[in-house]
C-alpha cells in the first residue's frame, strides 16, 4: 500500500454523506476497540475552522489561487497540529475530505494548474497520504437537493451544475489513476447500505 495505511479519507461531492460515513466507520472501529480520529477539511484545527468559515461564506467572492493557498493552510495546520500526532500514537484517521478535494475543486473544476497543486500539496503534507480513500459518487442534482433538503447552503453550493459535473468528472478520473487506493462507492443507495459496503471492504484490507 502506497499511502499511510491507517489514514482514510472520504471524498465526493457536495450531498454525498461523507460526513455520515465517517461517523458510521468511526462506530464501528471503536465498537472494534480502536483508537479513532474522525476529523475533516477544511477545518480540524481553531484556526482551520476559522479558514473554514472563510473559505464558504456566499459573500466571498475569491480568486481561485487565494482559494487554493487558504484550503491549504487549513491542511498544513491540520496536519502538524492533529494528523501526524494521531498517527504517531497508533489511532485510525478517519477524515472528511483531504487533497483529492483540491484536484478535484481547484484542479478540474476551476482550472488553477495541476502541476501547482501538486507542488503546493507536497509542500503542505510531504509523506502523507491515505492509505485508503472512498469516493462517494452521487449524481450531482441529487446532491444539491440533498444540502438544500438539510438547508445547507454555502459558497460551493451557489456554484452551477456544470461547476459540480466538473468536481465529480474529476474525482472519478482521479479515481481510475488509483484504483488500488480509491473505492468508488454509490452512493444513491441509503446511508445503512452505503455502510455495509465500506464496512465489508475496511474488514476485508485490515483482516
Ligand atoms: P464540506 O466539507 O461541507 O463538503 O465543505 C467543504 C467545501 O470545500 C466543499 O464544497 C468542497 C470544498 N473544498 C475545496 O474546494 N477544496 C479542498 O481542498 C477541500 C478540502 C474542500
Amino acid at each position: 500500500m502506497s499511502g499511510t495505511e491507517r489514514f482514510v479519507s472520504f471524498e465526493g461531492i457536495e450531498g454525498s454523506g461523507k460526513s455520515t460515513q465517517v461517523k458510521l466507520l468511526g462506530d464501528f472501529l471503536r465498537a472494534g476497540g480502536h483508537d479513532v480520529l474522525e476529523t475533516l477539511e477544511p477545518g480540524g484545527t481553531n484556526i482551520g475552522l476559522k479558514i473554514r468559515k472563510l473559505l464558504l461564506e456566499p459573500e466571498n467572492h475569491m480568486d481561485p489561487v487565494a482559494e487554493l493557498l487558504l484550503y491549504c493552510s487549513s491542511r498544513v495546520q491540520h496536519a502538524r497540529e492533529v494528523i501526524y500526532p494521531a498517527i504517531q500514537r497508533g489511532a485510525i484517521v478517519i477524515t472528511d475530505r483531504f487533497t483529492d478535494s483540491t484536484v478535484a475543486y481547484q484542479g478540474f473544476a476551476r482550472g488553477v494548474n495541476m502541476k501547482v497543486i501538486n507542488t503546493i500539496n507536497e509542500i503542505v503534507v510531504p509523506e502523507l497520504k491515505p492509505g485508503l480513500t472512498f469516493l462517494l459518487d452521487l449524481d450531482v442534482e441529487e446532491g444539491l437537493r440533498r444540502n438544500r433538503n438539510a438547508q445547507k447552503m454555502d459558497r460551493f453550493e451557489l456554484e452551477t451544475i456544470e461547476f459540480h459535473n466538473r468536481v465529480r468528472k474529476g474525482f472519478l478520473q482521479i479515481a481510475r489513476h488509483e484504483p488500488e487506493r480509491i473505492k468508488v462507492i454509490d452512493a444513491s443507495r441509503s446511508a445503512e447500505e452505503v455502510s455495509r459496503e465500506i464496512i465489508k471492504i475496511v474488514d476485508k484490507l485490515w483482516h
